[in-house]
């Protein structure tokens, strides 16, 4: 029997990706930098066999039809054309996480399944090329499959465009301290959301400047310079909310508390505590500290109004097979 079982953390990203040049082969407008969630994971079991009459999908222990398992199937088919295999799969796959706490699951998802479906098989694909399969599915995905701190090389083409580690986990002791305004599911996800980016007179300013601020971005990283660090992520982070609200037709994301957060960040910021903000496609605050603040911000995060959980996770490794 082929079949294998990965697991994949989360990531956050500090310089974003959104929109895509080629949405097919979901070649970003920019390359992107991200940590990986440790704690944060999605674990996926794939079986490739031959009785199945069609691909199966059981999520969080649940049996999936419809869009969910369509999209699930074209990623396999990709990994089917690949590698020459005739046979479906049963998936399954359970988040360690709660679906609706406003944690997204795609980049986890898609990594932990390009994972174990490719391993199933018993080819031995490097890293590189796992990430640029695991863009298919989602592009975020591709940066959760490198271990710590990840950067996704935009590319022209399928082989170009792929991630890679370019600091451990222990390099830099920082925590994402995630405060939880709203579980909802989003009215449009970021699938759709890429493909109104360029409707943005902003998005071509926003893509412009962004080599830039990737290095900056990285080079903070490398000197664990929090003060240049929470610059260029805070303004990266404004900057694709800005592209997404002036988006035809406009995506707004944030709520209330969102904005009562980031202000209270920028505050805490301003007394000394190395703390800043990002957010994903998603009105969740990610605050982003080092180790000694975290446990305070925490405490901070907890006490406002309209903050229903607050998660921590640090800086986790690549994803790898389990047993
Ligand atoms: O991989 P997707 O299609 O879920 O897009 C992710 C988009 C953002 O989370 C908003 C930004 C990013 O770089 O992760």
């Amino acid at each position: 029997m082929k079949q294998a079982t990965a697991r994949a953390c989360s990531n956050i990203a500090f310089i974003k990706y959104w929109g895509n040049r080629d949405e097919t082969l979901k070649i970003p407008m920019n390359s992107s930098i991200s940590m990986n969630l440790d704690g944060i994971y999605t674990e996926t079991h794939v079986r490739w066999d031959d009785a199945l009459a069609s691909d199966e999908l059981v999520l969080n222990h649940q049996k999936v039809t419809g869009q969910a398992l369509h999209r699930v199937s074209e990623h396999l088919s990709f990994i089917r054309n690949r590698l020459n295999i005739n046979t479906f799969a049963y998936v399954e796959s359970v988040n360690n996480f709660p679906m609706g706490a406003g944690i997204a699951s795609s980049a986890s998802s898609f990594a932990a399944l390009t994972v174990a479906a490719v391993k199933a098989t018993g080819a031995d694909l490097t890293e590189r090329e796992l990430t640029s399969i695991a863009r298919l599915g989602s592009g975020s995905a591709s940066r959760s499959i490198p271990s710590g701190f990840v950067i996704w090389h935009q590319g022209h083409d399928h082989t170009s465009s792929y991630a890679e580690s370019f600091a451990q986990p222990d390099y830099w002791d920082l925590v994402d301290v995630i405060a939880i305004i709203s579980g909802e599911h989003k009215a449009v996800g970021s699938r759709m959301g890429h493909t109104s980016a360029n409707t943005s007179d902003l998005q071509m300013a926003r893509v412009n400047g962004a080599e830039e601020r990737l290095r900056i971005c990285q080079q903070a990283i490398f000197d664990r310079d929090f003060s240049t660090f929470a610059d260029v992520v805070e303004y990266d982070s404004n900057l694709m909310h800005a592209v997404m609200m002036t988006s035809r037709p406009p995506l707004f994301y944030w709520l209330p508390t969102t904005l009562t957060v980031m202000d209270a960040v920028r505050h805490w910021r301003s007394e000394g505590v190395q703390v800043c903000y990002t957010l994903d496609a998603g009105p969740n605050v990610h605050c982003i500290c080092t180790r000694p603040y975290a446990d305070v911000v925490a405490q901070s995060l907890r006490a406002i109004a309209g903050v229903n959980d607050v998660r921590m996770a640090t800086v986790g490794g690549g994803a790898q097979l389990i047993k």
